[in-house]
């Protein structure tokens, strides 16, 4: 299988304050960089799960992905073809191919829009002609196991799981290769987050489709995605294949995800890992490694030096000085 999407490097910066206060107040650098140096590939068909505390930067490089956000350095490239810095219309296009499903799919769309106009925007949006929108919604809606009756309803007659389902056709209506899923269960109660993920896992089983699946829990992801990134202050901390990750994890701030969420299972009774300490600020980031504020192992070298990318295999990768045994 080949790369669909290949991002290399990747940096986006916001500025802080505008260039006359910043001078004003001899501020030499008013940027914060919300994601510094990233670099993931998905291949075709292929699910990754992006995992990170809130504020890490993972809408960030959602949002640089589909042109909404500036690439201030590196390089993404779509099917073959760079795409960062190409302008909004080049963009308008590329969203066909590369489709985003939002937190909240549906509350963020006018509540007076019907479902079947909902999950048939895309159809209008992209200017695609020739085609039976009653016939597309039927057919969205029952792939997202609703069923046609629900074309005629407004959103606040959806229940959460349902609005979600409403996004995943939406999402899915131009038959895209890359579906970008930002936090997709966020807000739901525990079973109906479960059964958001089974859809689009069987989903992307089904239509062969690649995802990119963002959440703050680690769990969320475990089952339906084939590798994982775990994300710190804008950058990889740990990727590699979900099983490595799970049952193998090297890095300290991964381990301490796993067990700040643990899965509901009665049986593992795994000791619980607190993440101490505050996200420090992306104005005045630790040095050395980013990581030693909060990290239960850190010692003197980690205060000092950043540590360089480690490769465990092919595929498995993290930054530490002293990685979890396995
Ligand atoms: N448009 C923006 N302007 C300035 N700062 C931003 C902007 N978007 C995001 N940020 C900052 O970038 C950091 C990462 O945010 P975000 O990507 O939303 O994190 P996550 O999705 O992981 O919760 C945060 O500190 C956030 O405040
Ligand atoms: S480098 Fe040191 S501080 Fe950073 S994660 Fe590893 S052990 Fe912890
Ligand atoms: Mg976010």
């Amino acid at each position: 299988m080949s790369a669909l999407l290949e991002v290399e490097d990747l940096r986006v910066r916001f500025r802080t304050i505008g260039s006359l206060r910043a001078r004003i107040r001899g501020v030499e650098d008013p940027f914060i960089d919300a994601v510094c140096g990233v670099s993931f590939s998905i291949r075709e068909g292929e699910t990754l799960g992006l995992v990170g505390e809130s504020g890490s930067g993972k809408s960030t490089i959602a949002r640089a992905l589909i042109g909404l956000n500036p690439v201030a350095d590196g390089s993404i490239r779509f099917d073959g073809r760079e795409i960062a810095g190409l302008g909004e219309r080049q963009y308008g296009a590329l969203r066909r191919e590369m489709s985003m499903m939002w937190q909240d799919p549906v509350g963020s769309l006018s509540p007076r829009l019907t479902v079947r106009s909902l999950v048939t925007e895309p159809f209008r949006i992209h200017g695609v002609k020739g085609r039976d929108l009653d016939e597309e919604a039927s057919r969205l809606l029952t792939m997202v196991g609703l069923g046609p009756d629900f074309a005629s309803r407004f959103p606040h007659q959806l229940s959460g799981g349902q609005a979600r389902r409403v996004g995943v056709a939406r999402a899915l209506a131009l038959d895209p290769k890359l579906v970008i899923a930002d936090e997709p269960t966020a807000g739901l109660d525990v079973s109906v987050q479960a059964e958001v993920l089974n859809l689009l896992g069987d989903l992307q089983r089904r239509l062969g489709v690649a995802i990119l699946v963002i959440t703050h829990n680690l769990n969320v992801v475990r089952h339906i995605t084939d590798r994982m990134a775990i994300m710190y202050l804008g950058r990889f901390v740990e990727q590699g294949p979900t099983e490595d990750v799970f049952f193998h994890p090297r890095h300290p701030y991964t381990e301490a995800l796993l067990s700040a969420n643990p899965e509901p299972d009665p049986d593992a009774a795994k000791e619980r890992i607190e993440i101490s300490g505050e996200v420090p600020s992306l104005l005045d980031r630790p040095k050395g490694c980013e990581f030693h504020t909060r990290c239960l192992y850190a010692q003197d070298d980690c205060r000092r030096v950043a540590p360089g990318v480690t490769r465990e295999s092919e595929t498995h990768r993290y930054t530490c000085h002293h990685p979890l045994s396995e």
